[in-house]
Parts: structure tokens; sequence; C-alpha cells
């Protein structure tokens, strides 16, 4: 089954799907596949000939050297699934059974540093005993704030907030790799020998578009803490994950240990916020590691919620 495409059985599983995401939350986008796929056939039918799940696989492996092998493993196996239910656990269970068949026969399913990934939406739980079951963690969600969601906050004494420069490359890089560093504790991110190369390039992009998505708060002449974000013209990669459009996408934040806990984060978001409300941004999207202490509540406390979450295994045949 494809949701985007089929036989009259699976656009009634499609329908099925599009319904329970509708119910279970009202930012879920209707179900779609992705561009590429492995083509494998990942459909589940019941004993009496009913299609209860399906699914499409995509690889990808990395090239050395790009800044996304900092966010995940070096070859990576990603399933996109849709049960229609009603047991949506079995559905899903079955599902993950037939995948983990697939990903077994895949070359590099078996290296160190490959991963399987399935992004299930946050709030549809009666999935998630299944995603547990078959050796699958919660590593990554992606959260969602509806413009408009007022935070209070104000600039602590001292701090001021302006755009970067390239002049800023060095700070830049620096905060950065704090940020890979912290979050590498939580399972997804790999702080690799090119990162601080990688992250530093990725900087230089970033300034280079017009104008550029990037502040840094500034207290006594050193900068503290840096945001970046995608205005909705350069987020169409992310916006299919959302209902509500246009999309942005906040890609990175980061404060210096020793200047955390005094509402920098904070400031930088509200003035980051104020700019993505001002460019028409109905949602803005990011990316948090569910385990860090750190940016889950500070994120929650900033307007954003899951919906979707990203469960992870490595290497990628360990999909039990
Ligand atoms: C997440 C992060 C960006 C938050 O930045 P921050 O400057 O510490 O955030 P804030 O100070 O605005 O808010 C955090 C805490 O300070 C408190 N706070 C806010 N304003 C404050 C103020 N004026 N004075 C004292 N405390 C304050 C908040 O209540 C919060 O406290 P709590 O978590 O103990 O309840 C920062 O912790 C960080 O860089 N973490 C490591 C990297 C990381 O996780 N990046 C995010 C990746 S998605």
């Amino acid at each position: 089954m494809s949701p985007t495409r089929g036989t009259e059985a699976t656009v009634a599983a499609r329908s099925a799907v599009a319904r329970r995401w509708r119910a279970v939350d009202p930012l879920l986008p209707e179900p779609t596949e992705p561009a590429r796929t492995c083509g494998a056939d990942l459909t589940v039918t019941s004993a009496d000939g009913q299609l209860v799940a399906a699914g499409v696989c995509r690889h990808a492996h990395l090239k050395p050297g790009s800044l996304e092998l900092a966010w995940g493993a070096a070859h990576q196996f990603a399933l996109t699934p849709w049960v229609a239910g009603p047991d949506v656990g079995a559905g899903l269970g079955l599902l993950l059974e037939r995948w983990r068949t697939h990903l077994v026969r895949q070359q590099a399913a078996d290296d160190e540093d490959s991963e399987a990934m399935v992004r299930w939406p946050s709030r549809d739980v009666d999935g998630v005993p299944a995603l547990l079951e078959h050796g699958l963690r919660p590593l990554t969600v992606i959260a969602a704030r509806p413009a408009g969601r007022a935070i209070d906050a104000s600039n602590p004494p001292g701090l001021s907030i302006r755009p970067a420069a390239e002049s800023d490359l060095d700070a830049l890089e620096r905060l950065g790799m704090e940020m890979m560093r912290y979050d590498a504790h939580f399972g997804s991110v790999v702080v690799r020998p090119d990162t601080a190369r990688a992250l530093r390039e990725s900087a230089r992009r970033m300034l280079g578009a017009a104008p550029p998505w990037i502040w840094l708060a500034e207290r006594d002449g050193e900068a503290v803490g840096m945001v970046h974000a995608d205005p909705p013209e350069a987020s169409g990669w992310i916006a299919p994950l959302v209902r509500a459009q246009p999309a942005a996408y906040l890609g990175e934040m980061s404060v210096l240990a020793g200047a955390r806990g005094d509402g920098v984060g904070a400031a930088l978001v509200h003035h980051l916020h104020r700019e993505l409300d001002a460019a028409g941004a109905a949602v803005t999207l990011l990316h948090h590691a569910q385990l860090n202490p750190l940016s889950a509540p500070f994120w929650n406390r900033m307007g954003y919620r899951p919906l979707w979450t990203s469960w992870e295994v490595r290497p990628a045949d360990r999909v039990s």
C-alpha cells in the first residue's frame, strides 16, 4: 500500500489513517509518501485479506564530512508506517516484523554506524508498546509551536541581542559545538572529528542568506547565546510534517554553559518568535532530544509541544 496511490483497499486504509491522525492531533498533516523509497513491499494483511498496515522504507548513506553525520548515523534506514487500525498496536507490530526481515538483508544494516528509525505521531500512543517491544527507543522529538503563543520574557540586565555577522564565525562554532557536545549524551547526536568544521561551514552558509536568520546574545562584549531559524520560504523540506502552513524551522539554539538559567535562552526565543510571527509563519517546528533535561522543559515553556517522535535503534539490524 502506498497511501498516495493504489487499489480501493489501500485508499480505504489511507482514509482510516488520515481519520485517526485528525482525531489524535489536529496539527498532523494528511499522510503522504516520502519522495524516495527503496521500493520494498511492506504491506500487512489480516487473515481475511484486509489491509491492516503498510509502510515504505528509505535508505540514506551520508557523505563523509557532512553536518548531517552529527545528527545521525552514517547509514540510515527509515520506515514511514501507515497503520489503519482498529488494532493499531497489532498492525504496527506486524509491520515492524516485516520491516525487520527487510532490514537484515540490507548491506550496512549491521554496521555499528547505522540506524533504523521510525517517525511516529507523538500523540498516537496506541503504537508505543509495539515500538518498545521491537527494541526501538524514543530519542528525538519534532515539536511544534503555533504562531502567537506568547511567552513571558524580557532581556535580562546587560544582555543585548543582535544579528550575527561573518566576524562571529568563531563564536557560532563554539556555541554550536557546546550544543552538540551536550546533545551527544542523549543517543542521537554523534560528535565526529570534522563536526566543528562542518558546523562552521553551515554557519557561513546561513550567514550568506539574505537576510541571515541567526541572532547572537551578548553580555559584556561576549557572545553567550545564539539561535538560528529557517524562515517559511526556506522550510519547505520539513513543512509537509505539519498541517498548519506556512511553517518555519528553528534549527539551532545554544547558550554557553556558564550563562544558562538566567533568561538568555528565553530572550533569544522571544526575539526570534517576533521575527517569525512578522514573517507570517503559522507554526514553528524544531527537533530536540527527548532525553535532554534542559531543552525538553525549556521548549515546552517556550510554547512547543511534541508532534512527532523519532524511534531509533543502532545498528539498524537490532530491530527485534
Ligand atoms: C536549552 C538552553 C538553550 C536554554 O537556555 P537558557 O539560557 O538556560 O534558558 P533560560 O535561562 O531562559 O531558561 C532556563 C531556566 O532558567 C530559568 N530562568 C529564566 N529566566 C530567568 C532569569 N531571568 N533568572 C533566573 N532564571 C531564569 C527558567 O525558569 C529555567 O529554569 P528551570 O529550567 O530550572 O525551570 C540551554 O540550556 C542550552 O544551551 N542547553 C544546552 C544545549 C541545548 O540543549 N540546546 C538545545 C538543543 S534543542
